[in-house]
């Protein structure tokens, strides 16, 4: 009557205790645990506990405890076979046919296993060797140390068909279980040879840490980029994040969980201190991996590349999300400034920087907010209806009816206030002078607004990709500016009055903008001088010019021509110029409220205007 132990571990990842208890018990969650009313014996009181980590249930009361089987088991009254076959039910897995585990089968795995652990070895050792040369000086470059080598046990793959296939022979590993372990390949004529050749080895672990597949990048530009092992009986990568065994732990103390994207964001955001991050193995994230997040903490933060393809990844996540959340499951969303990866932004900004944009990350209901209402017009009652509808149907799309419910509700206040429903109807005074505005308040005098959206519509795909969509304001999108600002003045020129109307919220980097948008420049300026007149004003740029930016993006500068510069500048004012209408927006309805000036509502509804007209131009992001 033995089921696989794998199985086992299995259901019991797949079923939290809560999950099942939760089934008949109300629940309150209390710091890691969950308290509520013991099924098992009557109380007014709670003294049953549950404690996912423990994978545990306890009561004080009466003394039972065990885990989700025996939960099951005591509060169905099942045999322990059916309680299996209930919990595998709402896993939905399949339960093992009903006979002692398989010696062949345990011989097949443990063969894998060995090999995998040989290959691994294998490859650290080479990269190690004489023959890891160029191997560690790519690593190197990328600002990796011998540590962090050692951590995430990086390896060489040498450029040779045969030297891994050898190497294991002399090992006394079967090719057989070579094969199966996905490191060795069997080619169409049968002969067997090494799969990762001349590439830089990034194992990927199982939960316990022990390598189960492999990674393999190309030393610079080559394709494809990476090589990844295949699934087989060790490795479904579709149920493997990369990291977890280290993550987990960093989950329990309570460190963020971040999902990243690619292997080397992972180790970057590690060696920053942020060691709750992993990804997916190149693919969108499945309901595992979800659900594997979720056993780690109640809301990840993904951290999608600012480029199409990382908002097309977040869009996808949260659809397949919104069915499964609920109290203590949801995520938040950050969307990296400038089209960076967490790579590129821990190199040129630090933990510091990154830390900063952590703290824009948005929660799962403004995501869906903000994507649908920025990639579709509104400025039609149809349009408006069909934005109605999409966010209805987001809302239902949730299986817990508190929170979907929720949901609704919220779509249904944003819609109000963004359509204008909620609009007060106003009792004009007649004969009364309106308050004179209070100086620089909501009254700022502003370019024509709708000639700023117009040049961002036409901005070309290629430099959104580059600039990505600054949506959470930071200070790298300010630095990025300013450096494309010094480097092309004739900008400065062409934008002065759109510069004038934003402003920083760093004072030193918005001192700098300001002193750059009363300089008076001639086209050919050269960045030098211009730094010069900015220091005889009394400013200094350095905060610009020392930024520390990464060797990438110092090159995609040097081939910067003005041209795209100038889309780059177009596309983060146009940007900006949203977020601060959106704050004027703001200021000019609570000044209606407070003072039910009809000026006030007037000016509202005229920068609602320009805002929809804006936002109207859509997301070039959305094909
Ligand atoms: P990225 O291209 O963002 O990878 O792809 P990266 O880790 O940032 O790589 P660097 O910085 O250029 O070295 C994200 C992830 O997608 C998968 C890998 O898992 C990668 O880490 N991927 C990417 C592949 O599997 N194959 C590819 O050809 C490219
Ligand atoms: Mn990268």
């Amino acid at each position: 009557m033995a089921f696989p132990p794998a199985f086992l571990e299995e259901l019991r990842r797949r079923v939290p205790v809560s999950r099942l208890v939760a089934t008949r018990v109300k629940l309150t969650k209390k710091g890691r645990e969950f308290s509520g009313l013991c099924p098992f014996h009557s109380e007014k009181s709670p003294s049953f506990f549950v404690n996912d980590d423990k994978n545990l249930f306890k009561c004080f009361g009466c003394g039972k405890s065990g885990d989700q089987i025996t939960f099951a088991m005591e509060a169905q009254g099942l045999t322990f076979p059916e309680a299996v076959a209930e919990i595998a039910s709402i896993a939905g897995l399949e339960v093992p046919h009903d006979r002692p585990p398989d010696p062949v089968a345990t011989k097949r795995r443990k063969g894998a296993e060995a090999a995998l652990e040989a290959t691994c070895l294998f490859f650290e050792a080479q990269l190690a060797a004489t023959a890891g040369a160029d191997a560690r000086g790519y690593l190197s470059r990328r600002g990796l140390t011998a540590e962090d080598v050692g951590r995430f046990r990086l390896g060489w793959a040498p450029d040779s068909r045969s030297a891994l296939k050898a190497h294991l022979a002399k090992q006394d590993i079967p090719e057989d279980a070579s094969l199966e372990a996905g490191v060795l390949k069997r080619g169409e004529d049968g002969a067997v040879f090494d799969f990762f050749r001349g590439r830089v080895i990034f194992p990927i672990f199982d939960r316990r840490g022990r390598p189960v597949a492999f990674g393999g990048r190309v030393l610079g530009d080559g394709q494809p980029k990476y090589l990844n092992s295949a699934d087989g009986p060790l490795f479904h990568k579709g149920q493997t994040l990369y990291a977890l065994h280290i993550a987990r732990e960093a989950a329990a103390r309570k460190q963020p969980v971040i999902v990243a994207e690619g292997y080397m964001d992972v180790i970057a955001l590690h060696k920053a201190g942020f060691t709750g991050a992993v990804a997916p193995l190149g693919t969108a994230l499945t309901d595992d991996q979800l659900e594997e997040l979720w056993r780690l903490t109640a809301e990840p933060v993904l951290c999608l590349d600012g480029d199409a393809a990382g908002q097309r990844a977040a869009a996808k996540a949260a659809e397949r999300a919104l069915p499964k959340v609920g109290p203590g499951r949801s995520l938040r969303f950050l969307v990296l400034p400038g089209g960076q990866d967490p790579d590129e932004v821990l190199r040129s900004g630090g933990a510091r920087a990154f830390t900063e944009l952590m703290g824009s990350a948005v929660p799962l209901v403004d995501h869906l907010w903000r994507a649908e209402t920025t990639s579709h017009r509104i400025d039609t009652p149809e349009a408006r209806a069909a934005l109605q509808a999409r966010l209805r149907d987001l809302a239902r799309s949730i299986a817990d009816p508190a929170t979907r419910e929720l949901y609704e509700a919220e779509f249904r206040t944003r819609l109000a206030t963004l359509l204008g429903d909620a609009a007060p109807r106003a009792r004009g005074r007649f004969g009364e002078r309106p308050p004179a505005p209070r100086q620089g308040q909501w009254v700022r005098e502003r370019p024509d607004l709708r000639e700023v959206m117009r040049r961002r519509a036409a901005l070309t795909e290629g430099a959104w990709r580059k600039v990505g969509l600054p949506t959470a304001r930071s200070s790298i999108d300010d630095r990025v500016l300013l450096l494309l600002l010094c480097r092309f003045p004739a900008l400065i020129d062409l934008r002065r009055e759109e510069l004038a109307l934003i402003s920083f919220a760093d004072p030193t980097l918005d001192q700098v903008r300001d002193a750059l948008v009363g300089l008076e420049v001639e086209p050919d300026t050269a960045p030098e001088a211009l730094v010069e007149r900015l220091a005889d004003l009394g400013v200094s740029a350095d905060c610009v010019t020392q930024w520390r930016i990464t060797p990438a993006f110092r090159a995609s500068f040097d081939t910067l021509d003005e041209a795209r510069a100038l889309e780059r500048v177009d596309h983060m004012l146009a940007a900006m110029t949203l977020a601060h209408l959106r704050a004027d927006m703001d200021e000019a309805r609570a000044l209606f409220e407070a003072t039910e000036d009809q000026s006030a509502w007037n000016r509202f509804l005229e920068l609602q205007a320009l805002h929809a007209a804006g936002v109207d131009v859509g997301d070039p992001h959305d094909p």
